[in-house]
């Protein structure tokens, strides 16, 4: 079920399905804040509201053509725009393919620089997502390229991948802020772990890894994005056996997805930040959402039942 899933993601056919079914469209508001900024803005704010932080990402991935990756760069610095006039606190989120990676690296950089500029005059912070292990090379090199001129840009890395240990340790000794999640696109045996218990063994190594008291003395910070308990308990009891003071990691979580344990790890003093996407590109990260859990395919459908 998950391969079939994340094979649909890449079905123009079933997105533009998808696209007219009421019931999907319905479903999908579990995970997706919205189609408009405004509707993003709002969620941010209930968010903030239960003292939870946020990382705003307008959905989007490989544009075609130069002037759509234009027009995503555009939406960006709306974003932040909006960001700055409502008053809310949050990062954004942004993926290099939808900023025309797959059109040239210099292109792809300069609009990325457009965005960080903004976000540095706004006091925001940028995380660029790392997307299928085609990437994974080019999407550090630019984040490199941008690192001496900017502070607040992070990057992320995925535990599945065998490479991510020695990309963990580069960064760390960089003072690299980065975001630790599993790793959410179909990758080959060669490339990655192909069974869940070395994925959740590498999580927890390379957990371990960015909270080290040698990587926080270097600047790093790790952001660990993940909503297993097993790997967000080894995070706190590390934490806690290495004094790791609470400002210097944060939990985080997808928009929709164990709220309750949200809620739990804000009040308990942690910072947990939440990925709220919107936008009327969801078709492929729905997808990935439902291919994690398949168990969500009968939410959706239990939404053909309700009016
Ligand atoms: P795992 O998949 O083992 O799930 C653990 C438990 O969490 C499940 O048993 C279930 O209870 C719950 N759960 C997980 N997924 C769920 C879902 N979809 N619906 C309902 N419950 C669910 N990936 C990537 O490749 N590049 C990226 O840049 C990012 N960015 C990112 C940001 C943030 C903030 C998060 C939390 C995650 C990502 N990811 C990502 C996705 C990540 O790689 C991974 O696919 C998902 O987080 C699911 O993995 P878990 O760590 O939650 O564990």
């Amino acid at each position: 079920m998950p391969t079939l899933l994340l094979w649909l993601s890449h079905s123009k056919f079933f997105r533009s399905l998808a696209s007219r079914l009421g019931f999907v469209r319905r479903a999908v508001l579990r995970f997706v804040a919205g189609e408009t900024v405004d509707d993003a803005i709002r969620a941010i704010r209930e968010l903030n509201a239960q003292g939870i932080q946020t990382t705003l990402a307008p959905l989007g991935e490989n544009v075609e053509n130069e002037d759509d990756a234009r027009r995503a760069t555009d939406d960006y610095l709306k974003v932040l725009d909006a960001i700055g006039s409502s008053g809310v606190k949050s990062h954004v989120s942004l993926k290099l393919t939808a900023l025309g990676l797959d059109l040239g690296d210099d292109f792809c950089r300069e609009n990325v620089k457009r965005i960080l500029q903004k976000a540095k005059a706004i006091g925001s912070f940028v995380r660029i997502d790392m997307e299928g292990s085609d990437y994974t090379d080019r999407t550090l090199a630019i984040y490199r390229s941008l690192c001496p001129e900017f502070d607040d840009v992070g990057i992320v890395i995925q535990a599945y991948l065998y490479r991510s240990e020695a990309d963990i340790v580069a960064l760390c000794n960089t003072g690299a802020k980065v975001r630790l999640c599993k790793g959410a696109y179909k990758e080959p045996p060669v490339l990655a772990f192909p069974k869940k218990a070395d994925v959740d063994a590498s999580y927890v190594r390379l957990t371990k890894m960015l909270l080290s008291a040698e990587a926080r003395a270097k600047g790093t910070r790790g952001a660990i994005a993940t909503h297993d308990p097993k790997m967000i308990d080894a995070a706190k009891q590390y934490a806690a056996e290495r004094n790791v003071p609470h400002d210097e990691f944060e939990f985080q979580m997808l928009y929709g997805i164990r709220r309750e344990l949200q809620r739990q790890l804000a009040a308990e003093g942690y910072t947990m930040r939440v990925y709220v996407p919107y936008g009327t590109e969801w078709y492929p990260y729905f997808m990935r959402r439902l291919a994690e859990r398949p168990a969500n395919v009968w939410f959706v459908l239990s939404n053909l039942l309700r009016r």
